[in-house]
C-alpha cells in the first residue's frame, strides 16, 4: 500500500498499450483507490513503455528471450514486483503465458483483459473466430486470472454487434473502444475492493453494482 491507501499497482504490458493509457488516465482521477507504481513490459520495444513515461510511470523491461525458461523468467517477474511493493498486477496486452505457480501466488490481486465475450473464443485471433463462427455479438471481458488461460472468474464484459460487412479489423475497432471504457471501470472496483475473488466466484459489493449485474453495455 502507499502513503494514501492507495494499492500499488503494476500494469504488465507486451505491445502498443492503449488499454494501459486508459489505466493510467483513470488512476490520475483524485480519489482514485490505486496508483500505478510500475509498468513492466516483457518487450522492450513495446510501444506502451514510452506512453508511460511521458505520463511519469516507472517502467521495466524484463526481455523474457534473455531467460532460459518460464519459470525463470517468471521468478525475475516476482522479484520485480516484489521491489516495487506491488499490491495488484494488471495485465494488458501481455502476450506472455504466466507458470501456474506465478498465478497462484497472484490469485484474486490479479486482473486481464479479453477481447471477447468468455467463455467463448479463449486464445488468439478472438475477433477472427467471432466471424468464422457468425455470432451476432462480440465484445471484451475482465477476469481474474487463474492457471487455466482466459478462463478466470468474470468481473465485467461489455458487447458490441457484429454488423453485416465487418471483418476482423473493423470488430477490433469497435471492441477496443469498450475495453477503454471497460477496464478502468473494473480496474476501479478491484482496486477499491469493491468486486473480490471468493472461492472461485466473483463477490460484489452490494452497493456499487445494481442488483441486474450491470457493466454490460451493448453499442
Ligand atoms: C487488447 O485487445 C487486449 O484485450 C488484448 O490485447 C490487446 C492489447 O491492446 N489482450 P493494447 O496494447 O492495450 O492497445
Amino acid at each position: 500500500m502507499s502513503d494514501a491507501g492507495q494499492k500499488r499497482v503494476a500494469i504488465l504490458i507486451s505491445g502498443r498499450g492503449s488499454n494501459m493509457v486508459s489505466l493510467i488516465e483513470a488512476a490520475a482521477v483524485p480519489g482514485f483507490p490505486a496508483r500505478i507504481a510500475l509498468v513492466l513490459s516483457n518487450r522492450p520495444e513495446a510501444g506502451g513503455l514510452a506512453l508511460a513515461q511521458a505520463a511519469g510511470i516507472p517502467t521495466l523491461t524484463l526481455d523474457h528471450r534473455a531467460y532460459p525458461d518460464r519459470a525463470a523468467f517468471d521468478a525475475a517477474l516476482q522479484a520485480a514486483l516484489g521491489q516495487a511493493g506491488i499490491d495488484l498486477v494488471v495485465l494488458a496486452g501481455f502476450m506472455r503465458i504466466l507458470t501456474p505457480g506465478f498465478v497462484e501466488a497472484w490469485a484474486g490481486r490479479m486482473i486481464n483483459i479479453h477481447p471477447s465475450l468468455l467463455p467463448l473464443f479463449r486464445g488468439t485471433h478472438t475477433h477472427e473466430q467471432a466471424l468464422a463462427a457468425g455470432v451476432r455479438l462480440h465484445g471484451c471481458t475482465v477476469h481474474f486470472v487463474v492457471p487455466e488461460l482466459d478462463a478466470g472468474p468474470i468481473v465485467a464484459q461489455a458487447a458490441v454487434p457484429v454488423l453485416p460487412g465487418d471483418d476482423a479489423r473493423t470488430l477490433a475497432a469497435r471492441v477496443i473502444v469498450q475495453e477503454h471504457r471497460l477496464y478502468p471501470a473494473a480496474f476501479a472496483l478491484v482496486a477499491g475492493g469493491h468486486a473480490r475473488l471468493e472461492n472461485g466466484r466473483v463477490v460484489f459489493s452490494s452497493d456499487v453494482v445494481p442488483p441486474d449485474g450491470a457493466l454490460l453495455s451493448l453499442t
